[in-house]
């Protein structure tokens, strides 16, 4: 994102221009500074709520423009719900509607105060950086490739500033959130950009800038993967002009003598997905370029811990390839060879995310001896026939971590649901001639196949398959956190799940 909107935390006080926002809780009772702007309009906040069908209920909102006795534009009234039921993640949801509010408005700047509200479980202060932290993702847009908008149709809001009694208590707890968003758009930025700019090498480049933010990095190229045995994903790289990388990333914030063995985090990064050989239809073929989110979630992930300074050692490994027919391209029946040794023959050379990922995999558990690795991979059209666009499918051989996962889930916002693993699926995936194919009982059972396929690569380590790609891209947004387009899904699931067991 070129021009992230800024926001700023302060004292609450008379706006003279902009526009906004306040809370009004279930019943139609306006909190404090609403109730402060009502007497200064002579009562207008009171009729707003007396005349519409806006009652405060949660996701609602009303406006009233161009308030007399006011010098702002608008107030906007936002529903808070019931005082009860008031958390993080409706906060963060009404955050990123007060943004899209203020953007319809036309308004340059705006302000949202937050008042303590009876009978609700958070203060003010983690109020504020939870609404923070949904305007600032709700921001988003991707526009450097638009060269003539008219300015009446960019977003407008240029400053967001949260008012409060305690403006540095906001701040303190908003920093964290600050470095989450920053890595939310971080993989939002890579998944917006097309194929022809970011590929495997410029990835990889963008992954080296990282040093900056105290983050290691180590690229393997073709030759380093050739000698490492590295044949399933280099079958699947054998077709594109662009040579592949395995970027590997490491942030070691563990306490001084912790001796923490590294959690991992795995992503897919088939920078086009052509499907190969096995071409896919030209209808829709566009979208292939977010067939690299999983990688863009794990970079920017380790953007975010890097960010935030997290008490963690984590390794994150992305495998960067492109998949395109050519005279050089791997056949569907091709068999190749792994790295864990075990062979593969390639029925259909569309299915490469599992080919990629099997080396990569392997690899990130023989070098790192990682308590745990979760990948993430846009791996099959088939999980969104499943979840559709509100779960990622959750594939795992740990109990513990997919509860975990669950739980980050729901905290979040950003959901998973479990599917199930098990012999009779393994088998389905039996090959006449090798190990193993890269396919199971075509239609039936899609999204399985591929995890049971990974699956032969972890090695028994705890592992967690998240099949994201109904989640990466949304062609809609039905929340008010998420833009259309990249969703930098599982940035804020796995920062949530790291914060929640894995620090100190
Ligand atoms: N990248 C695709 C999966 C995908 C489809 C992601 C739609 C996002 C939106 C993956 O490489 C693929 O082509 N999978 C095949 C597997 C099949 C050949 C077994 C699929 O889902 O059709
Ligand atoms: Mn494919
Ligand atoms: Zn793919």
């Amino acid at each position: 994102m070129d021009n992230p909107m800024k926001i700023a935390f302060s004292e609450i006080k008379t706006l003279s221009e902009g526009v906004i926002a306040v809370g009004v809780t279930e019943d139609s009772t306006l909190g404090a500074t609403a109730r402060a702007l009502d007497e200064q309009t002579g009562g207008a906040l009171s009729r707003a709520l007396g005349a519409g069908r806006f009652k405060g209920k949660q996701g609602t909102s009303t406006t009233i423009v161009a308030p007399h006795g006011l010098d702002v534009d608008a107030v906007i009234l936002i529903g808070l719900g019931q005082p009860g039921k008031i958390d993080g993640s409706g906060l963060r949801a009404l955050g990123g509607s007060v943004v899209r509010r203020m953007n319809a408005a036309g308004a340059k700047t705006g302000a949202v105060a937050v008042d303590a509200v009876d009978g609700a479980s958070v203060a003010p202060p983690a109020m504020a950086a939870d609404i923070a932290l949904g305007a600032r993702l709700g921001s988003y847009s991707f526009d450097k490739y638009h060269t003539k908008k008219k300015d009446e149709d960019k977003k407008s809001l240029g400053e967001l500033t949260v008012m409060l009694d305690e403006p540095a208590a906001a701040e303190d707890a908003f920093e964290a959130n600050a470095s989450l968003a920053d890595g939310v758009f971080t993989a939002r930025d890579l998944v917006s950009e097309p194929s022809n700019v970011k590929y495997p090498k410029t990835i990889a480049e963008d992954i080296e800038a990282l040093t900056a933010d105290g983050i290691e990095v180590e690229l393997l190229d073709r030759d380093k993967m050739a000698s490492l045995g590295m044949g399933s994903l280099l079958g699947v790289a054998q077709g594109s002009d662009h040579e592949p990388y395995l970027a590997i990333m490491r942030w070691n914030g563990a306490p001084e003598g912790a001796d923490q063995q590294p959690v991992a985090f795995i992503g897919k990064g088939v920078t086009f997905d052509t499907g190969g050989i096995s071409i896919k239809p030209g209808q829709g073929m566009e979208e292939m370029k977010y067939d690299m989110a999983g990688s863009a979630t794990v970079v920017g992930l380790m953007k975010c811990l890097a960010g935030r300074k997290a008490r963690v050692n984590a390794v994150g490994l992305v495998g960067l390839v492109e998949n395109m027919p050519d005279g050089k391209a791997q056949r569907p029946g091709d068999v190749v060879t792994s790295m864990s040794g075990q062979t593969i023959e390639v029925i259909n050379t569309d299915a490469e995310g599992r080919l990629v990922l099997a080396d990569v995999l392997w690899y990130a558990q023989a070098t790192y001896k990682p308590r745990f690795m979760i990948d993430l991979a846009t791996l099959t059209g088939a999980i969104i026939v499943s979840l559709g666009t509100y779960h990622a499918g959750l594939f795992s051989n740990d109990d513990e971590l997919s509860e975990r996962l669950i739980a980050a889930g729901k905290e979040s916002g950003e959901e998973v649901w479990r599917m199930p693993l098990g012999k009779r699926y393994d088998k389905d995936i039996d090959s006449a001639i090798a190990d193993m194919k890269n396919v199971g009982k075509g239609r039936e059972a899609g999204s399985i196949a591929g995890a049971v396929f990974l699956e032969r690569f972890v090695n028994g380590v705890p592992w967690a398959h998240l099949d994201i790609a109904g989640m990466a891209w949304m062609k809609g947004s039905h929340d008010p956190t998420v833009p259309k387009g990249a969703s930098g899904y599982g940035v804020r699931l796995l920062d949530q799940l790291v914060r929640a067991h894995y620090e100190g």
